[in-house]
């Protein structure tokens, strides 16, 4: 979300959650300023006191008896007639606590612990097709639609004993869909007003007769679940279910609590939660390597983007506080939203980072009113992750979401459309924030300081280096074909292929053949990298995927052994048919070969000087069924390798090139124009210079690394014109698409381009 800069004073005017677009434009930006200019402000328009910072928020909510409940937590209608005065939500003490009482032995953390089972059989059963979804290649998922809303839905009506959405019955499906349909309705309001619609008031009524007759229908036949135990309890020897419920009944109120809080709150969390994941990988890749912090990426997730925003109180007394008197009556609303990115209390608060120190939030809430089902909204959360987050893999988002037009005090998506599957390249730009020179290109890649634990000489020539990150956490995951960066002070970066074994996450092995006439990383490491000593890596990516296949035919020409090492591993562990022919210049250069001989008669090692060059028409000369070809080696054999493969099936050659292949002119020799759509930037690209280093001068932050067009790290959608593919990346269907491409290198076939920079 873009943050606007101004120069005018913040006040309370500049909150105003009823306005249609706030949560979409810039909320935090304005909770910033109020936090620093006016953290006590009043809000002349709605008659509010409006508190931002976190130890007053916090405070207040503690502090019940002067910051009190009566008038309802909400601010707008929905405070009269869905959760109507009387309710649990406008209780105050000692009222509160005994209707409190009768539901929170439901929602002890132990007892939740129990419904693990039952949630995740829930989850199972909402992601279980994803996965044949993505069979064919990339699939579209809506996450929002068909997993942060439905999971919570489907928890609820567990808990209250409905049926679920397999049910046999028609008619209990029927009802089922009713209340899913009125719980969107139940949110519609009056634009910029607190007001409700008729079509809100008509769904209330609805949810509320719907909760009435289930009371009365476990009245008549009771069963093992919660709407039974409220029928069966009483407060001191009072029922607590009326005679004859109404809409204003304090179960009505309680029931109605449970279920906007327990499905909307849910959903906004889990929603937020895949989304901010989406945007930031070099989180979603310490959580894939480290499934424990996953926790903690729900607390992270809880307290920057909080879906209750703000909750209201009523003072029963003056209150004084940074100089600003709030009289008695006076309506105070408490922005957790706010308080939850008060830099006083959390470092870098905008920024999402899963391994933040463990601090007090207010995503759940405070004292007598905080949330009775945060054991259970974790939980969701957690197992939401636990099962989806391995089948989405690398996930991007796929299109714009869209915000849920909720009440004014909910942070809730109603779409996050996601792509995910088998990947051909990783996003490389999509955390980068465009429109400014002071970017942090590193928080759209993973990258870290690694230690190299060993450094060993496997052939001539060629040392094998393993790398343990300097933290001793665990590297994020990669696949077969994957690279990473090797950032040396002092030499370019260079791109290596990972060779180690991609189920270990304590450690990365690279392969690099020293190389006089490279740039001079491979004599950095050679000659000066010592066991011991600290580099830094940047990545992993993936332009080189091993796509399933029944057979494939790898072949490796010298130190392009070493990501085909990763993928013998992963074709013989898939049960494929599969042989490698391994060519070299003498025996002596070519490394591995003592990993390799495990696989016996599989692998073919062709050193030149014993057998010759590589009988490529042998090899290649008839296409052969259902066979995947996977090359890497220099340039020479792989142009031979592409020029024997021109009569296999389309798709059916992989190559990975070190340096780049070699080009013709350029389609274009005059300067054009590209257009950065999101920067609203036209630059001229003047004919000896690339798009990259041009909109780098601009300020427009875009990761690269190799800078000649090997490595995938620059690539950028584009939006118009045609380009002009310069790179050794995109395969040929990759390139006929003209949906991306990489700056660094490629130019455009006609006057202009639009990027989506
Ligand atoms: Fe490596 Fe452009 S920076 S492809």
């Amino acid at each position: 979300m873009a943050e606007t800069a101004t120069a005018a004073p913040a006040t309370a005017e500049d909150y105003d959650p009823f306005r249609p677009d706030f949560y979409t434009s810039d909320p935090f930006g304005v909770y910033r300023r109020l936090r620093n200019e006016a953290p006590v402000a009043y809000n002349e328009r709605w008659g509010w006191w409006v508190l931002t910072r976190f130890e007053d928020v916090r405070a207040a909510a503690l502090d019940a008896d002067t910051f009190r409940s009566f008038e309802g937590m909400d601010i707008d209608d929905s405070r009269l007639e869905q959760v109507p005065p009387g309710s649990i939500g406008s209780m105050d003490n000692p009222r509160h606590d005994q209707v409190r009482s009768v539901v929170q032995p439901y929602f002890l953390p132990r007892r939740i612990a129990q419904l693990e089972d039952g949630i995740r059989a829930v989850v199972r059963d909402l992601v279980g097709s994803w996965r044949d979804r993505a069979a064919g290649g990339r699939a579209t998922v809506d996450l929002a639609q068909e997993l942060a809303w439905p999971m919570p839905f489907d928890v609820f009506f567990h808990l209250m004993g409905l049926p679920s959405r397999h049910a046999d019955d028609p008619l209990d499906r029927a009802r089922r869909e009713q209340l899913e349909h009125w719980t969107h309705e139940l949110k519609d309001r009056v634009p910029g007003t607190p007001h409700l619609t008729p079509v809100a008031r008509a769904a209330t009524a609805g949810v509320q007769q719907f909760f009435i007759d289930l009371l009365e229908d476990r009245r008549r036949a009771a069963r093992d679940d919660l709407v039974t135990a409220f029928v069966e309890a009483d407060i001191d020897g009072v029922p607590f279910v009326d005679a004859q419920v109404t809409p204003n009944s304090e179960v009505s109120g309680l029931m109605m609590i449970l279920f906007l809080g327990g499905v909307e709150s849910t959903a906004g969390l889990t929603g937020t939660l895949f989304r901010l994941l989406a945007e930031n990988p070099d989180q979603r890749a310490l959580l894939q390597a480290d499934p424990s912090l996953i926790p903690a990426a729900v607390e992270e997730a809880m307290r920057l983007i909080t879906p209750l925003q703000l909750t209201a109180r009523t003072t029963s007394r003056e209150v004084t506080l940074h100089g600003v008197t709030i009289p008695a009556g006076g309506r105070v609303v408490l922005v957790m939203g706010a308080a939850n990115r008060d830099e006083r209390q959390f470092p870098d608060p905008d920024r999402f980072d899963i391994t933040r120190p463990r601090g007090r939030h207010l995503g759940f809430g405070e004292g007598v009113h905080g949330c009775l089902g945060a054991p259970l909204a974790r939980l969701e959360a957690r197992i939401a992750l636990e099962e989806a987050l391995p089948v989405l893999g690398d996930y991007e988002p796929a299109g714009p979401p869209t915000f849920y037009p909720s009440s004014p005090n909910m942070y809730v998506w109603k779409n996050l459309p996601v792509t995910f599957g088998r990947t051909a390249r990783r996003p490389h730009v999509e955390a980068v924030s465009h429109r400014t020179t002071t970017v942090t290109l590193t928080t759209a890649e993973f990258e870290a300081e690694a230690r190299v634990a060993a450094k060993r000489e496997v052939a001539d020539g060629v040392v094998a280096l393993t790398l343990r990150d300097a933290g001793d956490r665990p590297l994020p995951a990669w696949e077969p074909g994957a690279h990473v960066d090797l950032v040396l002070d002092g030499t370019p970066t260079r791109q290596y292929s990972l060779c180690g074994d991609p189920a270990d996450h304590s450690e990365y092995r690279l392969g690099v053949l020293r190389d006089p006439d490279g740039r001079g990383s491979s004599l950095f490491v050679h000659d000066r990298l010592q066991a011991g000593d600290t580099v830094r890596v940047r990545g992993p990516r993936n332009n080189f995927p091993l796509v399933d296949s029944p057979r494939y035919l790898f072949i490796a020409g010298g130190i392009g052994i070493t990501p085909i090492l990763a993928m013998i591993r992963a074709a013989e562990a898939a049960g494929a048919d599969w042989r490698l022919v391994y060519g070299g210049r003498h025996r002596a250069s070519m490394a591995f070969l003592d990993e390799l001989a495990v696989y016996g008669d599989r692998v073919s090692v062709r050193p030149q000087d014993e057998t010759g060059l590589l009988d490529l028409e042998a090899l290649l000369g008839t296409p052969q069924p259902d066979t995947l070809v996977y090359c890497c080696g220099p340039e020479p054999l792989l142009a031979a390798v592409e020029e024997h493969c021109g009569g296999w099936p389309r798709g059916a050659l992989h190559v990975e090139r070190f340096a780049p292949r070699p080009q013709g002119e350029p389609a274009r020799t005059e300067s054009f124009e590209v257009e950065l759509a999101r920067s609203e930037l036209t630059l001229t690209v003047p004919p000896d210079r690339s798009i990259l280093s041009v909109v780098e001068e601009a300020g427009v932050g875009v990761l690269s690394s190799c800078a000649e067009g090997t490595c995938g790290t620059c690539e950028t959608a584009v939006l118009g014109g045609v380009p002009d593919h310069r790179d050794s990346v995109l395969g040929p269907d990759e390139r006929e698409a003209n949906d991306c491409m990489m700056i660094c290198v490629s130019r455009s076939s006609g006057p202009r381009l639009v990027l989506d920079l």
